[in-house]
């Protein structure tokens, strides 16, 4: 028996799904006209209202029941105090040591892991300084105006959804740019207005081998002897992000200038490491600090919050309560705020990466469903493509909703009309519109029985479309870097629940190992190892470049 089945919780969970199978939220609402004020709490800067679910006390204290059953709060106390919990790699998992603004030691295989994140902090900072100051200079004397980062997964998404979000808060010393892609289309683009003389890039690999990111280097390298006709220029133009000292100071980069990162830091939580980098080069060192002060702000709610009080444990749990009763495979998460462009994106590889897990953490395969499909965009723009679906569709998916009180760029009379729709949205999602209230409006239209009856199914909207709604004051760098900590620790209280291990990535590999063997193929060597769709494919592609 999994041990997930060994929870009493769990059977009466799925006992109460299927009493609840027929509840609408409009109800529950007709019911408690406190359910706002008792589902709903303020953390930091950020109101996260539950009450848009199909949840009752009953309901969250069995999920609470499930949580302590699967110890999540001796779980919680194993990650914060270093223990291997990373099991398939015999890793820590300690991006809370990064913001660890308190400072407390913490030791690792006898370490104190806190000197030497105070000690890359400090590097950072002075690095920092000295670009944006303009005393970092280029080979021909010149100071630099644009940092181009190349790095992918979680060496690109945080940096980039980062610098995007907290724009306002830039002062403009440095642009920056992103590379991930190997189309060779993104390298091109991005390089084409840029000038050598006075471009630093960031090569950010925590292994300092994946593929994409080396070939992307390897060319902007290039691009820059082109110009420079210098090796010693490399110095002065690149600098690393990694763990792997070796690789990059064979790639010609000055291991000065190498920033470094430790093995209990996985690549989709390492925005608090040196991965910031181009966030601390954009806005200033103590802009990325106040990041990591809304992160640490976040730890110790998680970590001493009871559980009915406690945000990350409660977005958890509603999480894996909608999978038990719509069956909801998905989850859209849809921010109402230019700056959160692509944090959809990064939370995706956050959840995806961490929890799409089919065995348990002793290797038997799971009967449940782990990670949801994460996916969104920019909520208004969803608006006019798929909400269709999110309304009508036959099937449910839970939605987060994420706006702010204050835009970072106020323009009159924008922010109103973003954050009307914001509020009629997820009203219009859980109370829908019945046939009677279609047919009344009908009626005042003026149509006769025939065409309202016609058009009647089409128009009802049945609701009982559950949501999240967080509403922070503003996206500024503190609550940024809060709202960020609690998706991840949403993500590891669902890990501890499914009890699985959140924190390999193995699904990534099998890919990555055939993509090398048919590169070569497509260099020359000839093809007919696979099965005969893969190989008509490859010989398709290289009779048609021949
Ligand atoms: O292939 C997946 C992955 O390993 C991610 O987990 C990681 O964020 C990304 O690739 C980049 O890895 P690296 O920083 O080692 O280049």
């Amino acid at each position: 028996m999994l041990k997930l089945e060994q929870s009493d919780y769990w059977q009466q969970l799925q006992d109460l799904a299927q009493i609840h199978r027929n509840t609408h939220l409009r109800d529950l609402f007709a019911r408690d006209n406190q359910r706002f004020q008792k589902y709903s709490l303020g953390v930091q800067n950020i109101l996260f209202d539950y009450s848009k679910n199909c949840i009752t006390d009953e309901v969250l204290s069995a999920l609470f029941g499930l949580a302590k059953d699967m110890d999540l709060t001796g779980a919680i106390e194993r990650m914060y105090r270093g223990d291997k919990i990373n099991t398939t790699e015999n890793r820590a998992v300690l991006h809370t040591a990064l913001r660890n603004r308190g400072n407390a030691p913490l030791l690792v295989d006898g370490i104190n892991v806190m000197e030497q994140v105070n000690d890359e902090l400090a590097n950072m900072r002075q690095f920092v300084d000295k670009v944006r100051s303009g005393e970092w200079l280029g080979y021909s004397g010149k100071r630099i105006t644009d940092v181009v980062n190349i790095g992918i997964g979680g060496s690109n998404l945080g940096p980039k959804m980062v610098t995007q979000a907290l724009s306002a808060y830039a002062d403009n010393k440095v642009r920056v740019h992103f590379i991930s892609n190997v189309d060779g289309v993104e390298v091109a683009e991005v390089l084409r207005p840029l000038h050598p003389e006075q471009v630093l890039f960031v090569v950010a690999s925590k292994t300092f081998t994946t593929s994409e990111t080396m070939t992307n280097a390897q060319t902007a390298r290039n691009w820059l002897m082109a110009s420079a006709f210098d090796e010693r220029a490399v110095k002065k133009h690149f600098v690393a992000v990694s763990t792997n000292t070796k690789a990059v100071s064979e790639f010609g980069i000055d291991t000065e200038h190498m920033f470094t990162m430790w093995d209990w830091v996985g690549g989709r939580y390492s925005i608090w490491s040196a991965i910031g980098l181009p966030i601390a080069l954009y806005l200033g060192f103590d802009q990325f600090e106040e990041l990591l002060t809304g992160a640490y702000d976040m730890d110790q709610h998680f970590r001493d919050q009871p559980m009915a009080n406690n945000a990350p444990v409660i977005l958890a749990l509603i999480g894996i309560w909608n999978s038990l009763l719509h069956g909801a495979q998905s989850l859209v998460i849809l921010p109402y705020d230019q700056p959160l462009e692509s944090f959809t994106d990064y939370i995706q590889q956050a959840d995806m990466e961490s929890n799409g897990k089919h065995v348990d953490q002793t290797g038997n395969r799971v009967n449940y469903p782990t990670s949801p499909v994460v996916w969104g965009q920019l909520g208004i723009d969803g608006q006019h493509a798929f909400y269709q679906l999110l309304h009508q569709g036959n099937v449910i998916v839970p939605a987060d909703f994420i706006g702010s009180v204050e835009s970072s760029t106020p323009v009159r009379g924008h922010h109103e009309n973003l954050m009307a729709n914001f509020f009629a949205q997820t009203e219009a999602l859980m109370n829908g519109i019945s046939e009677d209230q279609v047919r009344e409006q009908l009626q005042a239209q003026g149509l006769n029985q025939q065409e309202i009856e016609a058009l009647l199914p089409h128009k009802v909207h049945e609701g009982n479309r559950p949501s999240n709604t967080l509403l922070l004051k503003r996206v500024d760098p503190r609550t940024l870097g809060a709202l960020i900590a609690l998706y991840e620790h949403k993500i590891f209280t669902q890990g501890v629940v499914w009890d699985i291990c959140s924190f390999d990535q193995w699904g990534v590999e099998l890919g990555k190992t055939l993509a090398k063997g048919i590169l070569s193929e497509i260099n020359g060597e000839s093809t007919n190892a696979h099965d005969s769709s893969t190989n008509g494919l490859i010989d398709y592609f290289k009779s048609l470049r021949a």
